[in-house]
């Protein structure tokens, strides 16, 4: 039966494990240039709806290295956005390609997506949340830190999709996760939550980094909500990570960020460029964990 990813816990614990473990793997693999083709003749749709540096490049770039081919699709160019159904479009795209990745607004659309398509279903970003780049994340985290469970992670802005895949993905991986945010940017409510792990959502930033292994950030403004802005930057503007915020974490807390970032924004650029941010090695285990993601949906051979 087809699996698709829409949200993290489409996996379980010992799923993920296992994935990061592949990833690693794979990760070694490109390092010693060693050739490994598991996605000969398979072709992924990709359906971006949305801009994309990371997220397209990494899962195009994964199913060329893993053997396979990907298509660059805009839902303005497919006959979707003129009126077809996403029912209509589902069974015909399962009829073609062997796997879909889609990039949205809407986390309805890849639910009928995924239903009607019988071909694995991979969400690059909805407005709900971002499950491929945590899944980066995590494996970010296990090589810096050597271990996943009970470190804890501050994520400190706006409560956005990142922020709700971090607290699916803390809960069911076993992680302290902190929220500090505004009251008005409070993530929704969180009946997918279910796991050994700890979700606290609070107002103070320097309460959420205290003891925190991680400081974590995402934009103020996320794609699709750009007429919200002046207010809202206000109101963030005391959750920028900065080096006030750092020194109240642990000595050698780690600091990440999804990206793209906006530089004095919620990050400032002494922070990002700083010794203990982490982004750049972040955004290069997209393309491990994606190639990985990939293999094990679209592969035959993966149970
Ligand atoms: N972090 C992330 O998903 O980046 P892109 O928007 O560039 O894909
Ligand atoms: N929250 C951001 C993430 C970008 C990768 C957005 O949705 O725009």
């Amino acid at each position: 039966m087809k699996r698709d990813l829409l949200a993290i816990n489409d996996f379980s614990q010992e799923e993920i494990l296992d994935l990061l473990d592949k990833s690693a793997d794979l990760k070694e693999k490109r390092q010693k240039g060693i050739e490994y083709l598991p996605l000969k003749g398979k072709t992924l749709g990709m359906i971006f709806n949305k801009n994309s540096t990371r997220t397209r490049i990494s899962f195009e770039v994964g199913m060329y290295e893993l053997g396979g081919h990907a298509l660059f699709l805009t839902g303005d160019q497919l006959q979707l956005n003129r009126g077809e159904t996403l029912r209509d479009s589902a069974q015909v795209l399962s009829r073609y390609l062997n796997g879909i990745l889609i990039r949205t607004y809407d986390h309805e659309e890849i639910i009928a997506l995924a239903k009607h398509a019988t071909i694995p279903v991979i969400n690059g970003l909805t407005d709900f949340n971002h499950p491929v780049q945590i899944l980066a994340d995590i494996l970010t985290i296990k090589e810096k830190l050597g271990r996943i469970k009970g470190v804890k992670v501050a994520y400190v802005g706006d409560g956005n999709n990142v922020t709700h895949s971090w607290m699916t993905g803390a809960s069911l991986m076993g992680m302290h996760l902190t929220v500090a945010c505004p009251l008005s940017c409070k993530p929704l409510s969180t009946p997918w939550m279910e796991g050994e792990g700890k979700v606290e959502i609070m107002e103070d930033p320097f309460e959420a980094v205290k003891n925190a292994d991680v400081i974590y950030t995402d934009v103020w403004i996320s794609m699709g909500q750009e007429e919200e802005n002046e207010d809202k930057k206000k109101l963030l503007h005391p959750y920028q990570i900065n080096q006030k915020l750092v020194d109240a974490a642990k000595k050698d807390v780690l600091v990440m960020h999804c990206l793209p970032a906006h530089r004095e924004m919620e990050i400032t650029a002494e922070v990002l460029d700083g010794k203990h941010s982490i982004v750049f090695d972040q955004a290069e285990n997209r393309l491990h964990v994606q190639k990985a993601i990939l293999e094990k949906l679209l592969s035959p051979s993966q149970p």
